[in-house]
């Protein structure tokens, strides 16, 4: 109902980009997309050769400083990252403030922001060497407090960490191991949640990234500004995606169904229901990412005994998709979280882990946007203009 031409006209020389479809906040040197050829890489390596012959901690280390490490880097790194693992015990006090039936993403959030409280010698963004301690700080302890956030949902006691592992067989061991018991890491498992981490690592100026970024650019800390992506990762259009793909998924199953009648709802646009998992405002072409998920996600869930009625109405769902001009005309793919879920309810995790597991995963590229921010001579700090659309000038009515 207003008329944008007049409204910039009466704001002066800026531009009106809501959502930023075609706004670059920021030059970066971190990841590479290319939506229509549905390309990704990460410093310049295909997201493809990473996946098959990488690590996320590698991953991790690449992206935070730019180079593939040599092997004594990647080995220091490692043991850096163990040396961090455990959490001030008065921290795990704070689990106990929460209801029970906490959805652990803002259990999550929330710890990762009291981390400035417990850790204030590290705080200082213009400080290097206090910027090398809080990466490690959180990229050792946020694993952890997403496991006992777990923990506490389901009423089980929180394990210490045990170093002997690396950051991938630790979470395994503090999601499911029990003090009483002898945790077996399952080879299967941690490959599949490395892999899945590593698909995640970074995606250049998604709605999280830019969230650090403009919380950062106030030059608040690291762990302030991660909390913040966080939460907005949350959101179902984003990172909480996976979550609502698999409560998809389990609907279209509890209720019987065909697959063909759910699309019909979503493209009458019934009650604003959309395919989850499916849409990305970057790729118009096949998310590689989604690619790589559904090539392993039938060799995981066989070796894992995973749902296959699921994974087969999933199937069904984006064989119709492809071929129907809905999605066509919209260039409407699967995107990397269509399938991602099938996969970690596979190894044990409840679907309220689900966009925690995400959050693991972009930790590696939130910090390396953060850093590349930081240390930017050009950052400037955030602030969108807006065209006013309320009241002109009114007199306040004296009685
Ligand atoms: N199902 C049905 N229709 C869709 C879907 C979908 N999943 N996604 C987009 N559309 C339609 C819209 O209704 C719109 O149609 P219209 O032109 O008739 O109005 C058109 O496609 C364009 O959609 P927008 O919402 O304008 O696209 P935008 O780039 O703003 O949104 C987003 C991208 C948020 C990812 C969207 O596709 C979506 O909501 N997808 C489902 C949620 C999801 O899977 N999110 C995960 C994103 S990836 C990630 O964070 C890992």
């Amino acid at each position: 109902g207003y008329d944008v031409s007049k409204l910039l006209k009466q704001t002066g020389a800026v531009t009106f980009d809501p959502g930023f479809m075609n706004t670059a906040a920021t030059t970066s040197a971190i990841t590479y997309i290319d939506g229509d050829a549905g390309i990704l890489r990460y410093r310049g390596y295909p997201i493809e050769q990473l996946a098959q012959h990488s690590s996320f901690l590698e991953v991790s280390y690449l992206l935070i400083y730019g180079n593939l490490p040599s092997p004594t880097e990647l080995e220091a790194f490692d043991q850096r990252i163990r040396h961090h693992t455990l959490l001030h015990e008065e921290l795990k006090g704070f689990f106990s403030g929460f209801p029970r039936d906490a959805h652990p993403m803002p259990v999550l959030s929330s710890a990762v922001s009291a981390l400035s409280t417990f850790y204030q010698d590290s705080l200082d963004p213009f400080n290097a060497e206090q910027v090398e301690v809080s990466t490690y700080r959180l990229l050792a302890k946020m694993p952890v407090i997403a496991a006992y956030a777990l923990k506490k949902s389901i009423g089980q006691p929180m394990l210490y960490p045990d170093n002997s592992h690396n950051l991938v067989e630790n979470f395994l061991r503090l999601s499911f191991g029990l003090p009483a018991e002898q945790y077996e890491v399952d080879p299967v498992i941690a490959k599949a949640l490395d892999l899945l981490l590593i698909l995640h690592a970074d995606h250049e100026q998604n709605c999280s990234t830019s969230t650090v970024r403009l919380v950062g650019s106030s030059n608040a800390n690291l762990f302030a500004s991660v909390s913040a992506g966080i939460n907005a990762l949350f959101g179902p259009a984003h990172g909480g995606a996976n979550e609502a793909v698999l409560k998809m998924l389990r609907q279209i199953q509890a209720d019987g169904t065909k697959p063909e009648d759910y699309m019909e709802k979503v493209k009458n646009k019934e009650d604003g229901v959309r395919l989850m998992g499916f849409g990305h405002r970057v790729y118009k072409n096949y998310d590689p990412r989604a690619k790589i998920v559904k090539a392993t996600a039938h060799e995981i869930l066989t070796k894992l005994g995973g749902n296959d009625e699921l994974l087969e109405i999933a199937m069904r769902l984006e064989e119709k998709a492809l071929n129907d001009d809905y999605f066509i005309q919209r260039k409407l793919y699967p995107n990397v979280d269509f399938y991602t879920g099938l996969i970690y309810k596979a190894m044990g995790f409840p679907e309220k882990m689900f966009t925690v597991l995400f959050a693991i995963g972009r930790l590696p590229g939130w910090i390396a946007q953060w850093r590349e921010m930081i240390s930017d001579p050009n950052t400037k700090i955030g602030r969108p203009r807006q065209l006013y659309i309320g009241e002109p000038e009114r007199d306040y009515p004296v009685r």
